[in-house]
């Protein structure tokens, strides 16, 4: 049975106080006993709070150097978060849009990710992204994990139907068979089963629905009765 995974971005938001509110409700209201994986990416400066509370999720970051670590100002690489997480998000389309991020630094992050064995899970809205990424890091297939995101999707409000969604996702497996494939684009608890239920997909990736506590646990029990 494949291992179904709820994964959080909360992206760019929340101040201490807030990820501290958000991480006492969690742990007040979290469902127990769960099937499910879930994976949290807040941001570098709240890694430390998780670090001191025990709750029942896996925890990723957002994005990563492309060097190693060594003299690069401004820069967090693997090395220092892989005590803190397990996962991390690479090549997210706010990050291709905003950040210029081409599918070569892409490939050199999924290299020093792997390189430490934690686990990257890169975001692509179209099968040549995830083509490229082959041809570069064809090991990605072994270790890597997928976020199937199409723009148009991302916090409009609009989701790309599940059935579509398994659709690209099926054409993305003749890629790299062996990753897991989330979905992600405008999830909330109200459509998430139906994203769960489709074949070539093991999962959710969800922004908007990962900021209000409240309603990512929702979510994560409606994920989970499926
Ligand atoms: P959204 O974002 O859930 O707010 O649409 C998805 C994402 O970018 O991960």
């Amino acid at each position: 049975m494949k291992q179904l995974i709820v994964l959080g971005n909360w992206k760019a938001n929340k101040t201490l106080t807030e990820a501290e509110d958000w991480i006492h409700f969690y742990k007040n209201n979290y469902p127990t006993e769960l099937k499910l994986k879930v994976i949290l990416c807040p941001t570098f400066i709240h890694l430390g709070l998780f670090s001191t509370t025990n709750l029942s999720l896996a925890l990723g970051v957002q994005d990563i150097s492309q060097f190693p670590k060594g003299a690069y100002t401004g820069e967090v690489s693997v090395d220092m978060v892989k005590s803190l997480v397990d996962y991390v998000l690479i090549g997210h389309s706010e990050r291709r849009k905003y950040n210029n991020e081409t599918d070569q630094i892409i490939s050199e992050k999924v290299r020093q990710v792997l390189r430490e064995k934690l686990v990257p899970v890169v975001c692509v809205s179209n099968v040549v992204q995830l083509q490229k990424l082959m041809e570069l890091v064809p090991e990605f297939n072994k270790f890597g994990m997928l976020l199937y995101e199409p723009v148009s999707a991302i916090g409009s409000g609009k989701p790309k139907s599940p059935e579509d969604a398994n659709i690209m996702a099926h054409k993305l497996h003749e890629v790299a068979p062996d990753v897991q494939i989330l979905y992600g684009g405008s999830v909330k608890s109200e459509n998430v089963a139906s994203y769960i239920k489709q074949s070539d997909l093991s999962g959710v990736g969800v922004g908007g629905a990962s900021l209000e506590a409240e309603a990512f646990v929702r979510l994560i029990y409606a994920a989970d009765r499926g």
